[in-house]
């Protein structure tokens, strides 16, 4: 029986054929190939890191974790997927394709890739879309990630489809689970390790499964925005958690920060609900039309006015902002594109392929576009408390506009950072986490 998420995917397929068959009509190709990608080992060692396909492959075919699977597209015809399945008794061998997605390709089994690769090896007016190290064995003829043809697939990319909203969706709700978990551990007084297990756990994911290696940062490892470790020693004092993670679904990612802290510790909760109002006005503003890099200007004026209010600088939410003084506290850009890559494609670049690059004050901004109806982005304005970063701002020439003794009571805490992902809509935009979150209660 089709189910409604059938109907989602084989529109999806549709809207994706159309737009392939235009961008190889217009540029003159005959057929293009993507390629799922292949492990590569580390050096001089016979083990490699998780594999996870290429995104152009996944944006396509639900099957994030197939090796050495190619898609060949010729217009006007049902799309043909070499289908990898090696005869191997080290490994499982992926399993048979499933009808719901497989109806809509034409299923070649192989056993590897030197059954597919000869077929096209030298095909004129062919593109190939994958890594290069991999792909040159199709030899000269064959155009290797042609920049206009990747362009044009990556921007069909930046307006999810239905089926693409809803696998957001449900990566949302299955995170937000393992988010509500880790709070918990977090209260318990558990150690970094423990509650990155508990997240797992809850959200019925293994660790290689997930979009992105979660960020477990306890207490003044909050300030770390990439933190990567996971100590096993539960901390000597509770006083804060930030949890940066996410889930999959059929290769799509969610991508949720929330900050926690115990009642005890009033200022800095009281710090963590200011922040998050500020993150749903921002929220609230994902509007068609408006500019991300002008949104990414509100969050600083925003998280400068909760700085001023806080009692940490003596300065007015412009004069920090002009003068760089909200970038000590909020050194990263207010969000990105999601979808099959967490920092998803197309970001800094417009429609027509004309550069955006970020404001030059603020370089880590990955999106800098108007927005448009079906664009996800992420929302994850933070205020941190970096110790490198605070030296440089104590000399500075602001540094005396700085309550000191405050700043430094609220250091041990680490930081604040509130993530959403928000759908933009024709209407008022969607809040795929909060949504997700709020079906928990
Ligand atoms: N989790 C990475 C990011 O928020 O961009
Ligand atoms: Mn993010
Ligand atoms: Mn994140």
């Amino acid at each position: 029986m089709l189910t409604s998420d059938d109907l989602l995917y084989a529109r999806h397929i549709e809207d994706r054929r159309d737009q392939i068959d235009a961008a190889l009509n217009e540029l003159g190709y005959d057929a293009l190939l993507i390629h799922s990608g292949r492990p590569k080992n580390r050096l001089f060692d016979d083990q490699h890191p998780p594999f996870r396909a290429h995104a152009p492959f996944v944006a396509i075919v639900p099957l994030p974790f197939a090796e050495d699977c190619l898609l060949e597209f010729q217009a006007g015809r049902k799309p043909r997927l070499w289908f990898c399945q090696p005869q191997d008794f080290w490994h499982l061998p992926p399993a048979d394709p499933e009808n719901w997605w497989a109806e809509h390709f034409q299923i070649e089994p192989v056993g590897s890739a030197s059954d597919w690769e000869p077929r096209f090896r030298n095909r004129r007016a062919l593109a190939a879309i994958g890594d290069p190290g991999v792909l040159d064995g199709l030899g000269d003829e064959v155009a290797i990630n042609p920049p206009e043809l990747l362009h044009r697939l990556a921007e069909a990319r930046t307006r999810k489809t239905a089926w693409e909203r809803e696998c957001l969706a449900a990566a949302n709700r299955r995170a937000a689970g393992g988010h509500v978990a880790a709070a918990a551990a977090f209260r318990r007084g558990a150690s970094e390790l423990e509650i990155q297990l508990e997240y797992l756990r809850a959200v019925g994911q293994d660790q290689d499964a997930q979009p992105y290696p979660g960020i477990v940062a306890l207490n003044e490892h909050a300030a770390v925005l990439h933190y990567q470790n996971r100590s096993a020693d539960p901390p000597s004092k509770c006083l804060s958690f930030l949890l940066d993670a996410g889930a999959d679904h059929h290769g799509y990612a969610s991508d949720i920060t929330r900050t926690w802290t115990l009642p005890e510790h009033a200022e800095f909760a009281a710090l963590v609900n200011a922040v998050d109002l500020q993150q749903q006005r921002l929220c609230e503003s994902m509007r068609p039309g408006a500019n991300f890099a002008d949104l990414h200007r509100q969050a600083h004026l925003g998280i400068a006015e909760v700085v001023r209010v806080s009692g940490l600088v003596d300065m007015s939410p412009d004069d920090m902002v002009e003068s760089g003084v909200s970038g000590y506290f909020l050194p990263h850009g207010l969000g990105h594109f999601l979808g099959a890559q967490v920092h998803d494609v197309n970001g800094l670049v417009a429609a027509d392929g004309e550069v955006l690059p970020p404001p030059a004050q603020h370089p880590f901004l990955r999106l800098s576009r108007n927005l448009e109806p079906g664009n996800v982005v992420t929302v994850e304005p933070g205020l941190y408390f970096i110790p490198v970063l605070l030296d440089k701002l104590r000399r500075s020439e602001h540094g005396r506009r700085v309550r000191w003794e405050r700043v430094e009571a609220l250091r041990p805490f680490g930081g604040i950072r509130i993530e959403d992902n928000v759908l933009v809509s024709e209407g008022d935009p969607v809040n795929l986490t909060r949504q997700a979150f709020a079906a928990l209660e």
